[in-house]
């Protein structure tokens, strides 16, 4: 498997970007009623592009530890609808006020301002409306109640709302080093882990493997967030499908201003080694995970 690092293609394996587009599509809703603008908003928000990393990432940890059923797909679907979700609010004027998003318009912009508060809101209601469907679909029920719980938790306020909420609140503001921790691993980290638990959790793995899921989600989500703090002042608007110097512009302190460039790369390098050998030690083969944690190490978009 030598997945090519473009943007058509970030997965070749069976549970493909592209798959994933088919799994979206199955689960989101409608466009139709009075509400149609509401959900051709979500719609557009989701399906207008974006890595699909998070869902990508639950399957991969969903295989690693035997699953086979069709319980996961709603979560897959769910995941991705949060995350978009949380972009289509960071994007907003009160927020990072930024009007590219995957390459086209934010929501918000394309939408309005109140459409944009809206369709996240939809799309967060609508991602655990699409996973209860999990019950019907042959999952366990002590499994899917808990895989629910955990998305709810690495979401909500213990999780990605929480580090949003901290970012907004010190941007501008001095922010010491235990706080940027703080804030990447829930901001961007939390998503992450929810995903290998919740692969981990409906695949059947141990409590124990479920924690190590979760640390090595951890150190990706971290990288990963340091390598997006390096994209916005490295990269092109062309190439990331979103504006670069959001952050300066936002007066956030992040990774490269807090430690500059060279650490900031040194350290995405020492988190994704530590994923990696943590995902060693694992039972079951996790090449597919490896090959997908050096994509991500050296992700230009
Ligand atoms: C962007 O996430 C926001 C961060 C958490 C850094 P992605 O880089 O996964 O965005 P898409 O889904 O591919 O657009
Ligand atoms: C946002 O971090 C992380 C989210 C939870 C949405 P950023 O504000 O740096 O994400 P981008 O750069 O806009 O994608
Ligand atoms: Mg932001
Ligand atoms: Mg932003
Ligand atoms: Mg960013």
């Amino acid at each position: 498997m030598e997945a090519q690092d473009t943007k058509q293609n970030w997965l070749t394996e069976e549970q493909s970007a592209e798959s994933m587009e088919t799994v979206l599509k199955k689960y989101l809703p409608e466009e139709n009623g009075f509400q149609k603008n509401l959900t051709a908003a979500m719609n557009y928000s989701v399906l207008v592009g974006g890595k699909r990393i998070r869902p990508q990432m639950m399957a991969a940890s969903y295989r690693l530890f035997g699953g086979q059923g069709k319980e996961i797909e709603p979560f897959l679907a769910a995941i991705e609808m949060i995350h978009s979700y949380s972009l289509v609010h960071d994007d907003l004027p009160a927020m990072d006020n930024d009007t590219l998003r995957r390459g086209k318009p934010t929501t918000w912009s394309a939408y309005g301002e109140a459409a944009g508060i809206l369709a996240g809101d939809g799309l967060l209601t609508y991602a655990f409306e699409t996973c209860a469907k999990a019950f019907a679909l042959g999952g366990k029920p002590e499994q899917v109640g808990r895989a629910i719980g955990i998305l709810a938790e690495k979401a909500g306020i213990s999780g990605m709302v929480g580090g949003q909420a901290v970012d907004v609140e010190l941007s501008g503001k001095p922010v010491s080093a235990e706080q940027l921790d703080f804030i990447y691993r829930l901001k961007t980290g939390a998503l992450l882990e929810a995903a290998l638990m919740i692969g981990a959790v409906l695949a059947g793995a141990s409590e124990e493997q479920v924690k190590q899921m979760e640390k090595v989600a951890s150190d990706i989500g971290m990288a990963f967030q340091i390598q997006d703090d390096i994209l916005d002042v490295t990269s092109t608007e062309e190439e990331l499908g979103k504006p670069i110097g959001s952050d300066e512009r936002n007066q956030k302190t992040t990774y490269v201003t807090l430690y500059g460039l060279d650490a900031a790369r040194a350290e995405v390098k020492r988190l994704s080694e530590s994923a990696i050998q943590l995902l060693q030690t694992l039972p079951g083969d996790s090449t597919f995970f490896q090959h997908f944690v050096r994509k991500l190490e050296s992700r230009s978009y």
